[in-house]
């Protein structure tokens, strides 16, 4: 398995990815299908910030992606991130979450962020989990703030402290 930066030709799988998690699960709160521009566009636009967009490569497919961006656009936030990982489900369980979020961890680090914050839908046990085990708190839950499929979504915030 190789976690790499992504290229304009991991597009496709990504996009993929993408909707499926729209289209058919809580973990993206997204309810429209995107399209290969507007993921193009994503990537060059992280590029351009010098915020990274990686994939996981085994035996050539790609097996998932991670990213993180600017937690919100104020200047004052420069230094929070929020980061998201999606793991195709085919290779969910065999421990690309923890891979990813390794690499994002050491990504921000090295880049001198000093929170990384993840938004993470109360229903995600798995995600919440992998989050505490490295070291995330969790320091916000907002009931009912999002809507999908018919049923309300609370949110919970958990973040880390990467630097003093
Ligand atoms: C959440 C997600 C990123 C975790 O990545 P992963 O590669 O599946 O997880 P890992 O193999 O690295 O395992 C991390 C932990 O989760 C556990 N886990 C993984 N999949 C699980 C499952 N389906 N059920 C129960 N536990 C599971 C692992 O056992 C491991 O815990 P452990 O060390 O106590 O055994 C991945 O499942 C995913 O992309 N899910 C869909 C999208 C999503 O929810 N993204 C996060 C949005 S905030």
């Amino acid at each position: 398995m190789l976690i790499r930066a992504a290229n304009e030709q991991d597009l496709p799988v990504i996009l993929a990815i993408t909707n499926h998690a729209i289209t058919q699960t809580t973990a993206s709160w997204q309810t429209v299908p995107t399209d290969l521009a507007q993921r193009r566009q994503w990537l060059r636009d992280r590029e351009a910030a010098g915020q990274p967009v990686l994939v996981a490569e085994i035996d050539g497919d790609i097996a998932g992606f991670a990213t993180y961006g600017s937690f919100r656009a104020y200047g004052g936030y420069a230094l929070t991130v929020e980061h998201s990982i999606y793991v195709d489900g085919r290779f969910q369980g065999q421990g690309l979450g923890r891979a990813f979020l390794t690499a994002l961890l050491d990504h921000a680090t090295a880049a001198g962020m000093h929170v990384m914050v993840g938004a993470i839908s109360a229903d995600n046990a798995v995600s919440i989990k992998l989050h505490e085990q490295f070291g995330f708190t969790i320091t916000g839950r907002m009931p009912e703030v999002g809507q999908k499929f018919g049923r309300w979504l609370d949110l919970v915030l958990m973040q880390k402290t990467l630097s003093k």
